[in-house]
């Protein structure tokens, strides 16, 4: 149905980083298209391509190796010049060809100033299209996970896109945004992205194998203890190094030790499950210090942050990766890179090392 192409929700402002990657990828699996986008809409849009191409696109971009989008859904209709008074009948008529039953009404809109308006109309319409698409049947009854998802992605007041998502290969909030709360006690806001990290590069089985309570991490840059203090809530033991100050409630869990030094100096006298690192450096410093951890054998595996407040922001992340895996496997590693622009990083991603 016309050139509908991907949609990809993204960090507004990140934009050129999110369509240089999609395209790059594109370009691997053969796929033509092109990136088109505005400047802090929140998304990107990939067009051009047949409807073959679409579809295999998408399942060839695994929600959880993208880097810089939030998701990815694959567009069957765009409606554009909705009125007002009744946007149900134009979204009920494009349903009727694609004669789908979805399992879920998921209601979108960029994460973005201008999408943040549409917030209270895809409360308000989604409640209305619920009704409407149960009403005639492309909706089932009660909520079915295992039935993919009806995307409605508010563009405008005026502008949306329906798109099919499968449930097994999208991530499990909405928009790609989970909502975490910051817990009372917390040391920091920056809590929040490791607990972020852990449940958007992992999956639960992988969560439940490799991250138990007993094992040793290191946290390096660790004041005022946000991310230190999430891994002692998980029960790891944890070197935190920093020359600033831990909070009462990092050193309250009882399973923190602070050292003051310097994190690109200190290393472990015994090899630990867990290394994990927000200090503020260089990418190309930090990147190769998590090389020369695991390769050295001092970790098994790692967490940490790449900060990116340059300008060829994707280069850089392409750069860093790319030679931290070529490090890891020269090296005879069978290590795994993931990265992601989480919900909870700035001006930075947060990469995982993990097992394979
Ligand atoms: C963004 S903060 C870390 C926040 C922390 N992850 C949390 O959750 O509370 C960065 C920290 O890195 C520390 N840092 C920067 N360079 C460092 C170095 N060479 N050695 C140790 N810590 C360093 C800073 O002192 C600062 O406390």
């Amino acid at each position: 149905m016309g050139d509908a192409g991907l949609y990809l929700p993204c960090r507004a402002g990140f934009e050129p980083e999110c369509a240089a990657e999609v395209t790059e990828r594109a370009g691997t699996f053969g796929v033509g298209g092109y990136a088109k986008t505005e400047r802090d809409s929140g998304y990107v849009r990939f067009l051009g391509l047949d409807a073959t191409s679409q579809s295999q696109l998408c399942r060839a971009l695994p929600w959880r190796e993208l880097i810089f989008a939030r998701q990815r859904l694959s567009v069957f209709a765009e409606l554009q010049g909705l009125d007002p008074k009744d946007r149900l009948t134009p979204v009920l008529e494009a349903m009727a060809g694609s004669g789908q039953v979805f399992g879920e009404l998921s209601m979108e809109h960029p994460d973005a100033d201008v999408g943040r308006d549409l917030a209270g109309l895809a409360r308000s319409f989604g409640n209305a299209l619920r009704a409407g698409l149960r009403k005639v049947g492309h909706l089932s009854a009660k909520d079915d996970a295992r039935k993919p998802t009806l995307h409605v992605v508010l563009l405008a007041g005026n502008h949306l896109l329906l798109a099919a998502g499968d449930p097994d290969n999208s991530p499990p909030w909405v928009g790609g945004i989970p909502r975490l709360k910051l817990a009372h006690d917390a040391p920091s806001r920056s809590a929040l992205k490791l607990e972020e990290a852990l449940l958007s590069l992992l999956s639960a089985e992988e969560r439940a194998r490799w991250m138990k309570s007993g094992q040793q991490a290191v946290d390096l840059g660790a004041a005022p203890g946000g991310w230190s203090w999430v891994l002692a809530r998980a029960g790891l033991s944890v070197t935190a190094i920093d020359n600033g100050p831990l909070a009462d409630s990092a050193m309250g869990t009882g399973l923190i030790k602070h050292l003051h030094s310097d994190g690109f100096r200190w290393r472990p006298p015994h090899p630990v499950d867990w290394l994990v690192c927000d200090m503020v450096e260089q990418p190309k410093r930090v990147a190769a210090l998590m090389g020369d951890w695991l390769i050295e054998g001092d970790a098994r595996r790692a967490i940490f942050n790449l900060k990116l407040p340059m300008k060829k922001r994707w280069q850089e992340v392409r750069e860093q990766l790319d030679t931290l895996h070529s490090r890891l496997q020269q090296a005879g590693l069978d290590l795994q890179l993931r990265a992601r622009q989480l919900y909870h990083d700035r001006e930075e991603i947060t990469v995982a090392v993990l097992p394979r």
